[in-house]
């Protein structure tokens, strides 16, 4: 069992050897075969229904993981040693969880996307001490979507969800169930959490041991996949849906199949888009999720594998700035994330619906006014991560935001790197990227948004049902390295005057 100081020692501060590379890994693999482990799939918890409430129980507790051969590694999880359960409700239902805290640190459980009472989001001000309970209740009335739930333990969210602190949450509902997408969880219907690490010779996850792991956040050279490394799914149906989600501290995505063949999105974070969307190259930054459907034939063996980010145009030229950017381009090297066999007889495929849903959006003209966000990042000790000038302070209320009243948020990325942006509380739509409409992939609800280096995003969104003027919601950039060294703000929702 992992104790406290375990888990401390591996938040580094401490001398540490060289980390473990890939290459290590895979030449420490005895069997020798690359992407031989089959996917983990994650425990499907649906809870229990008593008067009416759909209850569950979750631990947060210690444990031992075996990530890469007999290396134990000490981690965290939810009812289990490493992440939680995928948790599945349905919309209308009222939700009941207990959250027990069985670490020996403080920590929280924040849900992240949905729509719910500040009091009962799991932010830093609803910390759960060790030992105590932690039981939040709140109704799912939003459409069927991708969210999940992770640690967000003020100036810790980072070292905890590293350490495996976080876990889908699926919301079914009848307009999903008519569609008839696959669905039938860990056969045609696949959670893909996606987590690269970095890992000490003595097998512990090495954390936050560098400049670069400061500033950029922490990235690793090994990939997990629902917490496996070199990850392989066999697949039992032509047509199979991936809910992926980025559950990375700070690496982004350029998701593709090696072949480059096609496939469909069909959600965004908020819920499905109005119609499938072709394309060969789905980009997901940190705590986005995108789903997507991709049809396999029987014999093929494909690899899905991150293919760097197109470059883009740059507003720092010259000096540190330029320099960071040069440095950031130079690391984005293309490399295999898993594999999908597909060597088994398949049966007979099924129709994709032409139309899905319409996601809820907002007319501009109905936008009663607009916010500004400013993301920087300043060179110094602490990388200086501020939003409008400030960094984080749980004692000030950035925006006192109307109940019910339709806002445009415009954000700014003036730092030398792109950030995703998070709000808590709502789902919102993209009006547009530096004045251009988002492309269809993002055409959708969306509760994170990445903002690229010197680019201008406009959301459009409306918060909605709960107002609470003494408990603030968050809104940061969630590389969560960012967010622990102060790119995040607050804000309270009241009622209308
Ligand atoms: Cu995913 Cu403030 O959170
Ligand atoms: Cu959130
Ligand atoms: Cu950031």
């Amino acid at each position: 069992m992992l104790t406290r100081r375990k888990f401390l020692k591996s938040a580094g501060g401490i001398a540490l050897a060289a980390p473990l590379g890939i290459a290590d890994v895979a030449a420490a693999d005895e069997t020798s075969a690359w992407f031989r482990n089959p996917l983990g799939i994650p425990a499907l918890d649906e809870g229990r229904m008593v008067g009416g409430e759909r209850i569950f129980d979750l631990a947060l507790q210690y444990g031992t993981s075996h990530f890469i051969n007999n290396m134990a590694t000490p981690t965290v999880g939810i009812n289990g040693s490493y992440l939680g359960p995928v948790l599945r409700v349905k919309r209308g239902e009222d939700l009941h969880l207990k959250v027990t805290n069985r670490l020996s640190e403080p920590s929280t459980l924040h849900w992240h996307g949905l729509n719910l009472p500040a009091v009962m989001d799991g932010g830093p001000h609803q910390v759960i001490p060790p030992g105590r309970t932690w039981a939040p209740r709140f109704n799912i009335h939003q459409p069927a979507s991708t969210q999940w739930y992770h640690a967000h333990m003020y100036h810790r969210t980072g070292i905890q969800v590293y350490h495996g602190l976080a876990g889908l949450l699926y919301i079914d509902d009848d307009e999903l169930r008519d569609l008839q997408l696959p669905s039938e969880y860990g056969v045609d219907d696949i959670p893909l959490v996606l987590q690269d690490r970095a890992f000490n010779q003595d097998g512990s996850l090495r954390y936050m041991s560098s400049m670069h792991d400061r500033m950029m956040g922490m990235m690793g050279p090994v990939l997990l996949v629902n917490g496996t490394v070199f990850a392989n799914f066999k697949l039992q149906k032509p047509l199979t849906r991936l809910r992926i989600l980025n559950g990375s501290n700070a690496r982004i995505y350029n998701l593709e199949f090696e072949d480059r063949r096609e496939f469909l999105q069909i959600a965004t974070d908020g819920g499905l888009l109005a119609q499938p969307v072709p394309m060969r190259q789905l980009v997901l930054a940190p705590g986005e999720r995108g789903e997507i459907l991709v049809e396999f034939s029987p014999g093929e063996d494909v690899m899905l594998r991150h293919s760097p980010l197109p470059s883009r145009p740059r507003r720092h030229g010259a000096g540190m700035m330029g320099m960071m950017q040069n440095m950031m381009a130079m690391n984005d090297a293309p490399f295999p994330i898993m594999r999908f066999d597909a060597g088994q007889a398949m049966v007979a495929t099924r129709k994709i619906p032409a139309q899905l849903v319409t996601p809820r959006d907002w007319p501009e003209g109905e936008a009663v006014r607009s916010r500004r966000i400013n993301l920087e990042m300043g060179m110094g000790m602490g990388g200086g991560f501020r939003i409008n000038g400030k960094s984080m302070d749980l004692g000030r209320i950035d925006f006192r935001v109307p109940l019910g009243e339709t806002e445009i948020w415009e954000i700014d990325n003036d730092s030398p790197m792109a950030h995703p942006f998070h709000i808590h509380d709502t789902q919102f739509r993209i009006l547009d990227r530096d004045e251009k409409p988002p492309g269809a992939g993002e055409q959708g609800l969306k509760d994170t948004v990445l903002v690229y280096s010197g680019e201008k995003v406009r959301i459009i969104t409306r918060f909605e049902h709960y107002a609470d003027p003494r408990a603030p919601y968050m809104f940061h950039c969630h590389i969560l390295e960012h967010e622990d060294a102060g790119m995040m703000g607050q804000f309270v929702v009241v009622g209308q005057s």
